[in-house]
């Protein structure tokens, strides 16, 4: 490409991570369980007790992205570590342990991004039906203002519920939504649940901009484009069917803070409508984000449904499952794929952030894309990682891309900072620039180490993302 836009200035280089897969300390100095500390811990996998251990080494952390140059890092919030009860009585070493991370961040001039839930709902509210309960709108906005009083003066990030679509559309894999036992509509049951959500970050976005009006604020919704499997036009269909299901439903309503009228068809067909109750429709047009952030790892591919929800995709592929009548999930053959069978395209990272822009016309933040896989130390306390220079390299390319193309591109915050608990895969499953020197269940040393890839993003933000 000849004329290629330079990245932003205010570029906001960085990476990311989630408070129950790194901090550890999951039942100490106050902390109420999560619905992640209470579920079965998937076979073969470690439990949540150490993580990485970043709540006690946050400081060493912290010095380390400052060392590759980092202009902000995205973290969560633990909800039952503010709010132990997930209401109620608040705990004050939640919240100096939060105020200890951000202002260890500012000291090095980087911008903390703060997610308010990444998939840890305090078990005790879990147990009152999580987001099934139409309570669960009230919980959550009063856990956000909880989090603009006391961090809002420094905090000018805000994210409000990461990939609530992968939640709505496979929920019991990341080990949260409920369906209550003798449900006889599921399918209205998951998107009542969803429609709580939705309000829930209406809300807290209009919450936000009241009292903080110099904060910005937006959804951290998955978003991959769907591609249809060929130039059939029911492919094409199918490939509309799963966009608007799997992405634009989620963006449509922060946006716009109307359903998607797919969706809505969709849901009609199956008596599956959520219930309005009053003042929602109102409180969804309030929201308004400043910005899109937004997670991709890969593209997805259907074709038209053949009327049962077999696929050929291995279940460990995000997107595996197809829905009958709407879509089948395809495998696309011209992807190369990880190590844990995702597909990897770049481009169709680039093709994501221009729909999404010609769709919203908002600033993005990339607030995860990333590769696992089963990094080696070696003797010499080294990390070889190459192929996750290369995913990393292939996709900013495209971003940059897109920046030419004229999106509007804030940052790039990749998964994830430093090695942490995958979400159902374990720790062998790594994704960090940084890495954390324990297995699956030996905790070893804990000591941190530099990858390649470490040296290698160092000299990308350097160089505002010319020198890849
Ligand atoms: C995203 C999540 O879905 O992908 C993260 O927001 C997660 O929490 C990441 O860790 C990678 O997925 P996985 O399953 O490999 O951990």
């Amino acid at each position: 490409h000849k004329n290629l836009k330079p990245f932003p200035q205010t570029f906001l280089w960085g990476a990311s991570t989630s408070a129950y897969q790194v901090e550890g300390a999951n039942l100490i100095d106050g902390k109420g369980p999560s619905c992640q500390d209470v579920k079965q811990v998937p076979e073969g996998t470690s439990d949540l007790t150490v993580c990485a251990d970043h709540y006690h080494r946050y400081k060493e952390d912290i010095a380390l992205m400052a060392e590759m140059g980092f202009k902000a890092y995205r973290f969560s919030i633990s909800w039952s570590r503010i709010l132990p009860e997930g209401t109620g009585d608040v705990n004050p070493k939640g919240i100096e342990f939060y105020n200890n991370l951000i202002n260890e961040c500012l000291s090095h001039n980087i911008q903390p991004i703060i997610t308010m839930f990444h998939f840890d709902m305090p078990a005790k509210l879990d147990e009152r039906g999580s987001w099934s309960n139409r309570e669960s709108v009230d919980w959550f906005v009063n856990f956000a203002r909880i989090l603009f009083e006391n961090y809002g003066d420094r905090v000018k990030y805000w994210l409000t519920i990461n990939e609530q679509n992968v939640l709505t559309l496979s929920g019991p894999v990341i080990g949260t939504l409920h369906i209550p036992e003798g449900c006889t509509n599921e399918l209205k049951e998951i998107y009542q649940q969803n429609h709580h959500m939705l309000v829930a970050q209406a809300k807290a976005m209009a919450l936000c901009h009241e009292l903080l009006p110099d904060a910005k604020i937006g959804p951290a919704p998955n978003i991959s484009l769907v591609y249809p499997a060929s130039c059939k036009p029911e492919d094409v269909q199918a490939a509309q069917n799963f966009n608007a299901l799997r992405n634009w439903l989620y963006l449509d309503m922060s946006v716009y803070g109307v359903y998607n009228n797919l969706v809505w068809a969709y849901l009609e067909e199956h008596d599956a409508c959520p219930e309005f109750m009053p003042g929602d429709e109102e409180a969804l047009k309030s929201g308004h984000p400043d910005f899109i952030g937004f997670n991709y790892y890969n593209t997805a591919t259907v074709a038209a449904s053949d009327g049962t929800e077999i696929s050929d995709v291995h279940a460990d592929q995000q997107n595996a499952q197809g829905i009958a009548g709407l879509y089948r999930a395809f495998r696309n053959p011209n992807l190369p794929k990880t190590e844990f069978g995702w597909e990897i395209d770049p481009m169709g990272f680039r093709a994501t952030i221009r729909e999404m822009y010609s769709r919203y016309r908002l600033p993005m933040i990339v607030t995860e894309n990333g590769l696992g896989a089963y990094d080696k130390l070696t003797e010499d306390g080294k990390v070889h990682d190459s192929y996750r220079i290369k995913y990393l390299r292939d996709h900013i390319e495209q971003v940059q891309l897109a920046i030419t193309d004229g999106c509007e591109m804030l940052g790039y915050c990749p998964w994830s900072a430093l090695d942490l608990i995958s979400t159902h895969e374990g720790m062998v499953k790594r994704y960090g620039f940084i890495y954390v020197d324990r297995d699956e269940f030996d905790l070893k040393t804990l000591d941190r180490y530099r990858k390649d890839s470490f040296y290698w993003y160092k000299k990308v933000i350097a160089s505002n993302g010319s020198d890849l």
